[in-house]
């Protein structure tokens, strides 16, 4: 099994996602970049994936590669800064790194972002190339070349479009992905089927098992389907100017949600919350009816989503996502649907439509997320 999907950038063709079993592939892959042995090579990664795979992986690229460092930090999102990236620039200088020297990102949303942000600013661009790990990461982030990091209290407030040399997956490496951090993947991938698919959205659901029982061929599709649509989106707007926005469905009350929980429940947590938000707006706006909404909701706790937040208080959801930074004119622009598979953007809602989406959301009995939840 394996699969391969080219993503254009201004027209032209740019890079590769390639979706494997093992690693197998990556050499030649690399050999086919032009990367010569000779050419240093920095993986940049996590703690959490360190222990478990790292060593798999520089095993491969020194079959090939003569020099190869490792930049490991703590994993989590508060590591997700200006610091870790200029910890990693002096070892990049320390190791006499050049432009013709490459990064490697190897890890979930954190790493690929941080190590894209990285190789954009240093030596005014360097070359990176993308190993996502992560559910999220595979179907999301390491697609399209947003790179960044968070700054003071704003999430990927600082950051460059800069795309990578190829997307490799190997995708045996989510079987050792926790429990939480699968969930918080289908967070993003159940967000493809309702704003573009919802033929894509039926087929999830059809397939719970086999996404839960993480089938290799069940999983090779689901992650295939999820990045042919994001490569779709991504092609046709690259610097998010229109269409692109409508992947942060859920993201604007789930990025408050996100803040408002110290970043402590992981990020498609807080996008299903989000999203369920947003479902529910749209089925207050008419556009879904309340059977749909409830259908929709249904099938995020069945994947193990929440669907409702304990503890937080609908003025302080609102005060955040009104300093969220995807505001136009002092407005925020929410992503509603107008049916399923089919979403736009309304930068028009008042005050009381977006609390009560928010209050919908709240839960003064306690947080329901989590799979043993079902
Ligand atoms: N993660 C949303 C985007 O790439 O635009």
């Amino acid at each position: 099994m394996s699969k391969s999907i080219t993503v254009s950038y201004e027209g032209k063709p740019c890079y590769d996602i390639l979706l494997e079993q093992d690693f197998g592939e990556l050499i030649e892959q690399v050999k086919k970049l032009g990367y010569q042995p000779e050419r240093k090579i920095c993986i940049v990664t996590d703690s959490n994936l360190a222990e478990l795979h790292l060593t798999g992986l520089e095993q491969v690229l020194g079959s090939y590669f003569h020099t190869i460092i490792t930049f490991c930090f703590p994993a989590g999102e508060e590591r997700k800064n200006l610091d870790t990236v200029q910890d990693l620039y002096q070892q990049l200088i320390i190791s006499h790194f050049d432009r013709q020297d490459s990064l490697i990102a190897f890890g979930g949303g954190v790493v690929g972002d941080l190590t894209g942000y990285a190789a954009a600013t240093y030596l005014r661009g360097i070359d990176f190339i993308q190993i996502p790990t992560t559910v999220l990461s595979q179907v999301d982030s390491s697609i399209g070349g947003k790179t960044g990091v968070d700054f003071l209290q704003y999430k990927n407030m600082v950051g460059a479009f800069y795309q990578p040399r190829l997307v490799y997956m190997n995708l045996s490496l989510l079987q050792t992905l926790p429990e939480d951090q699968f969930t918080s993947g289908m967070g993003e991938v159940l967000k493809h089927g309702l704003i573009k698919s919802a033929s894509y959205f039926a087929w999830l659901k059809e397939n719970y098992n086999g996404i839960r029982k993480l089938q290799p061929d069940i999983i090779e599709e689901m992650v295939y389907q999820s990045c042919l649509i994001k490569r779709d989106v991504v092609e046709r707007d690259p610097k998010e100017k229109g269409e692109r926005a409508l992947l942060n469905f859920g993201h604007t009350i789930g990025h408050a949600v996100e803040k408002l929980a110290d970043f402590q429940l992981p990020h498609g947590h807080c996008v299903g919350i989000g999203m369920a938000a947003a479902c529910k707006m749209s089925r207050d706006l008419g556009h879904i009816t309340a059977d749909t909404c409830d259908k929709i909701l249904e099938t995020f706790v069945q994947f193990g989503l929440p669907v409702s937040v304990a503890d937080m208080s609908a003025e302080d959801i609102f005060a955040v996502t009104k300093s969220d930074k995807k505001m136009a004119a002092g407005k925020v622009k929410f992503i509603l649907l107008e049916s399923v598979g089919n979403a736009y953007m309304n930068p028009e809602l008042t005050k009381q439509q977006i609390l009560s989406g928010i209050l919908s959301i709240l839960n003064h009995s306690g947080y329901s997320g989590g799979i043993e939840e079902e």
